[in-house]
């Protein structure tokens, strides 16, 4: 078995079959190579800084109703809000002071922030925030929307899809989402020229490691420059509130083999992950991860933005979550620094630098 994680090491590259044997490996000992390689080829490409990202939970109103999200609209008790544009600049300015420069501006899918309310949002974040970087994850939308979005100065976006195969799609989502057009959607963005992120839950209702492994397949092949993954978390007011939860284990096995298949990816520690399991997001980055997102959302606001149940870091004020990180990250030998933490070897990122 560390032939094949040596394999994937020095090639980035496996064959179906496989990709599926190591994902099905347990052995304690083949784990700790697999997290071991992962974990160098972490360092060779990003030392041992951890790139921060604040993020900004700026609606909770979507349109959508994904059956695994809080957030969906046959949601009745969920609670919905929108900030403004002051209440964002405002994150924003708390951000910067903390040493954040990468904002991350998240929310349902909200008919109410029209695509010029979106573009005055970044155009004003970058003029008084010029050396930040700007990451929009505010799901589908078309072309013309997302070049607006990039001309306006956003330039990279997160949209996980979710899962590579058409059929699970479907299990997960109501019938008027496609995979095809979250796939479509991931294209434009890239052909536009924005640092895209891809991503999907670990352990979602009807998930088989088949479908993992073209998760897996389509991370190799598309190239994205982020990977967004964490586990799956049952929220009780969705129909999915009785399916069991992704597992630790399983998250890390995929982040270490994320790492070694695409060495230079983004590759956050989530929320997700941090809710799990107390050392989550320390044993992400100890798997291969580089990138951790505190929340900077006002705390009066945090625990409407329930995408899950139990979610953490819903109380405590942006400097609390910070500073409580920095500690974490030190406590694992790691940094917390203070930069864009742009893809290495990006190139449109320098119209800003
Ligand atoms: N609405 C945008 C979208 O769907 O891309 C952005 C916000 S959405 C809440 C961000 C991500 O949260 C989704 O891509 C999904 O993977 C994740 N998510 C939603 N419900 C979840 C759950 N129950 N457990 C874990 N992750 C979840
Ligand atoms: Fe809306 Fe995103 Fe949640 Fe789907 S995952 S219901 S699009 S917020
Ligand atoms: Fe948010 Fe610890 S990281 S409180």
């Amino acid at each position: 078995m560390k032939n094949l994680i040596d394999k994937l090491r020095n090639t980035q590259n496996l064959s179906r079959e496989e990709l599926l044997i190591l994902l099905k490996e347990e052995d304690e000992e083949t784990l700790e190579y697999l997290r071991k390689s992962a974990e160098e080829v972490r360092i060779e490409n990003y030392g041992k800084d951890i790139y921060l990202r604040g993020l900004i939970e700026f609606t909770s109103y979507c349109k959508n109703d994904c059956l695994y999200c809080g957030l969906r609209r046959s949601n009745k008790n969920a609670e919905r809000y929108r900030l403004t544009m002051e209440q964002i600049l405002d994150c924003c300015k708390q951000g910067y002071q903390l040493g954040f420069r990468t904002f991350v501006l998240q929310g349902g899918e909200d008919n109410y922030f029209t695509d010029e309310k979106i573009t005055d949002i970044v155009k004003s974040i970058k003029q008084n925030y010029p050396d930040c970087a700007i990451t929009l994850s505010v799901g589908e939308k078309s072309k013309e929307s997302y070049q607006k979005f990039f001309d306006a100065g956003a330039e990279r976006y997160l949209l996980r899809h979710e899962t590579a195969d058409a059929e699970h799609y479907k299990k997960l989502h109501p019938k008027e989402l496609t995979l095809e057009n979250r796939m479509n959607c991931l294209k434009n963005l890239k052909e536009i020229g924005y640092q895209v992120g891809c991503g999907f839950m670990v352990g979602s209702p009807y998930q088989t490691d088949e479908n993992l492994v073209s998760d897996l397949l389509f991370i190799k092949k598309f190239k994205p420059h982020m990977v967004g993954i964490g586990p799956f978390i049952s929220h009780k007011d969705t129909p999915f509130k009785d399916e069991k939860n992704g597992t630790l284990e399983k998250t890390l096995k995929l982040l270490a083999i994320i790492r070694l298949l695409h060495p230079k990816v983004l590759l956050p520690s989530t929320t997700a992950l941090g809710t799990i399991h107390h050392k989550g997001r320390e044993l992400g980055i100890l798997w291969g991860a580089n990138v951790v997102m505190p929340n900077l959302s006002p705390t009066n606001v945090r625990k409407k933005y329930m995408l899950y149940d139990n979610k953490i870091c819903t109380g405590d004020e942006a400097a609390e979550c910070k500073y409580c990180m920095e500690k974490r990250m030190e406590s694992i030998g790691y940094k917390v620094v203070c930069c864009r933490g742009d893809y290495k070897d990006f190139k449109s990122f320098s119209r800003e630098n």
